[in-house]
C-alpha cells in the first residue's frame, strides 16, 4: 500500500488548478444510463471514484471513450468522456460493486426510470457514520416504484413506468435528491421535490439534464420542479470546479502561511467556508481567475462552525478545517450535525501533537504552538486529507498510511502540493 511523506513546515506559493468536481462527476456520469444518445461530459476528474464507478456502469451496459490526451500541463484540466448506454444489458448493480462506493447506488432511480426494473445492492455501513437510504426509496415510491428489500438487494418495479409525483424530504439529503431528480427527468409528467438537497453539484446535474431535455425550474433552491420526458437526448456538459478540493487548498495555505490562487474556483460555492476562513484572519479574494488565499505573518485565529447542508459549512470540510484550527491562538468548537461518526481524525490528529476534546457530535480544539511529525493512518477522504494539511503546517516528517482513501477523492494531490513548494512524496509500495 502507498504511503505520503512529508517535509512540514514550508508555505505555499503559486497557483493551483482545481479539477472538476467529484461529486458531480459521480451523479453525471449516472446520467449516461438515461439516454440512447452520446453524453459527454468535460472535466471529469482522474479518480479511483471515477474509475470504478465507470466499472459499474459499463457493467450495465454503458461504452466509454475518452479523449485522448497529451502528457504535461493539460494533464491537470480532466478528460473528456463520451458515454453512450445503447442498451442496458444488465439492470443488477451487484453487492461486490455497491458495497465499495456509496454513490452507485444512484443508479437505481435511471435504472427503474429507464428498464422499469432494477436490483441494486444496498450499500451497507461505512466509515463516517450509518448512512441509510430511506429517503431514497421514499422519493422513488412515491414516482410510483414498488420496492422490495430481499438478501441484501433492492428489487425495484415500475411495470407502467415511473410518474411525476411531489416529493417532501423529511431531511435534507444530497443522495436521496440525485436518485430521485435523475429518475423524474424520464418520469411522466411533473414531479416537484421539496426540501430538496441545495448542494451546487445538484444543480450541475440539474443543469445537464436541463440540457438533456428535462425543464428542471427551480435550480439552487430547496424546491426542484422537474418536467420529465419520454426519451431524453445526448448533450455535451462540463463539470463543475471541486468546491471541497478548493476548500481543501484553502485550508492547507491558511495552516502553512503562503499566497496561493486557486484556479478556476467558484467562491459562490463555498461562500460559508471561506468565510470561516477569514474569520481565522487569512486573506480571501475572488479574482479574475479563481480565489486568492494568502496568511502572511499574522497568526490564527479561533472559529466555531456548525456543519450544515448547502449553504451551510459543508461537512466535507470539517476535517480539513480542524486540522487548520489546531495551530490557533486559542480554543475553536466544532460541531458535525451531518453524519454521527466523522471524527476519526481527531485521534491521527492527536498523534502530530493537537489537543482536542470530543463530547458526542462537538470537538473542542484548543491551539496549540506547534504540530510535530509523527506517523498516521489515513481513515475516510477527507480526514486523510486532513492529515496532509497538518502535516504540511507540522515540524519535521509526517508519514500517511493507507492513502488510497485519497486517491478516491484528489485528482494529482501531491503534484499541485508540490507545485507551490511543498515538500510531499509518494512512497509506492512497488
Ligand atoms: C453526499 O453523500 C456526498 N457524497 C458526501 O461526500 C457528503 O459528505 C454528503 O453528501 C453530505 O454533504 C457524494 O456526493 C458522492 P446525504 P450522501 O444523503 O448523499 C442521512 C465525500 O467525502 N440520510 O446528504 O450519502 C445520512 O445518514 C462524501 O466526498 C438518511 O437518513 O449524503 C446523513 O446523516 C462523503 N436517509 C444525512 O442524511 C437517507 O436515505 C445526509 O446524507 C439518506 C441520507
Amino acid at each position: 500500500m502507498d504511503r505520503i511523506r512529508i517535509n512540514g513546515g514550508r508555505p505555499l506559493n503559486g497557483s493551483i488548478p482545481i479539477s472538476g468536481a467529484k461529486n458531480a462527476a459521480l451523479p453525471l456520469l449516472i446520467a449516461s444510463l438515461l439516454t440512447e444518445d452520446r453524453l459527454t461530459l468535460k472535466n471529469v476528474p482522474n479518480l479511483a471514484d471515477v474509475n470504478l464507478l465507470v466499472r459499474i456502469l459499463r457493467n450495465h451496459g454503458v461504452d466509454l471513450a475518452v479523449d485522448g490526451k497529451r502528457p504535461g500541463p493539460a494533464s491537470y484540466l480532466g478528460e473528456t468522456f463520451h458515454l453512450t448506454a445503447r442498451e442496458i444489458v444488465d439492470t443488477t448493480a451487484p453487492y461486490e460493486m455497491v458495497s465499495r462506493m456509496r454513490a452507485s447506488f444512484w443508479v437505481l432511480g435511471p435504472l427503474i426510470a429507464r428498464m422499469r426494473q432494477a436490483k441494486v445492492s444496498l450499500p451497507g455501513g461505512c466509515a463516517i457514520g450509518t448512512r441509510p437510504v430511506d429517503l431514497h426509496l421514499m422519493g422513488l415510491k412515491a414516482l410510483g416504484a414498488e420496492i422490495d428489500i430481499e438478501g441484501g438487494y433492492v428489487l425495484a418495479r415500475a411495470p407502467k413506468g415511473l410518474r411525476g409525483a411531489r416529493i417532501v424530504f423529511p431531511k435534507v439529503s444530497v443522495g436521496a435528491t440525485h436518485n430521485v431528480l435523475l429518475a423524474a427527468a424520464l418520469a411522466k409528467g411533473e414531479t416537484v421535490i421539496e426540501n430538496a438537497a441545495r448542494e451546487p453539484e445538484i444543480g450541475d446535474v440539474a443543469l445537464c439534464l436541463s440540457k438533456m431535455g428535462a425543464k428542471v425550474e427551480g435550480i439552487g433552491t430547496s424546491v426542484l420542479r422537474i418536467q420529465g420526458r419520454d426519451r431524453l437526448e445526448g448533450t455535451v456538459h462540463t463539470v463543475l470546479p471541486d468546491r471541497i478540493e478548493t476548500g481543501t487548498f484553502a485550508m492547507a495555505v491558511a495552516a502553512t502561511g503562503g499566497d496561493v490562487t486557486l484556479e478556476g474556483a467558484r467562491l459562490a460555492d463555498l461562500r460559508t467556508a471561506l468565510d470561516a476562513l477569514a474569520e481565522t484572519g487569512t486573506v480571501v479574494e475572488e479574482t479574475k481567475s479563481g480565489i486568492r488565499v494568502a496568511r502572511n505573518g499574522g497568526g490564527i485565529d479561533p472559529v466555531s462552525v456548525e456543519t450544515q447542508p448547502f449553504p451551510g459549512f459543508p461537512t466535507d470540510l470539517q476535517a480539513q478545517l480542524m486540522a487548520l484550527l489546531t495551530l490557533a491562538a486559542g480554543t475553536s468548537v466544532i460541531r458535525e450535525t451531518i453524519f454521527e461518526n466523522r471524527f476519526m481524525h481527531v485521534q491521527e490528529l492527536a498523534r502530530l501533537g493537537a489537543d482536542i476534546q470530543l463530547q458526542g457530535d462537538t470537538a473542542t480544539i484548543k491551539g496549540v504552538k506547534a504540530l510535530k511529525g509523527a506517523p498516521v493512518m489515513a481513515t475516510d477522504l477527507r480526514a486523510s486529507v486532513s492529515l496532509v494539511i497538518a502535516g504540511l503546517a507540522g515540524e519535521g516528517e509526517t508519514v500517511i498510511n493507507r492513502v488510497y482513501h485519497l486517491d478516491r477523492g484528489f485528482e494529482q494531490l501531491e503534484q499541485k502540493l508540490r507545485r507551490c513548494g511543498a515538500d510531499i512524496e509518494r512512497l509506492s509500495s512497488g
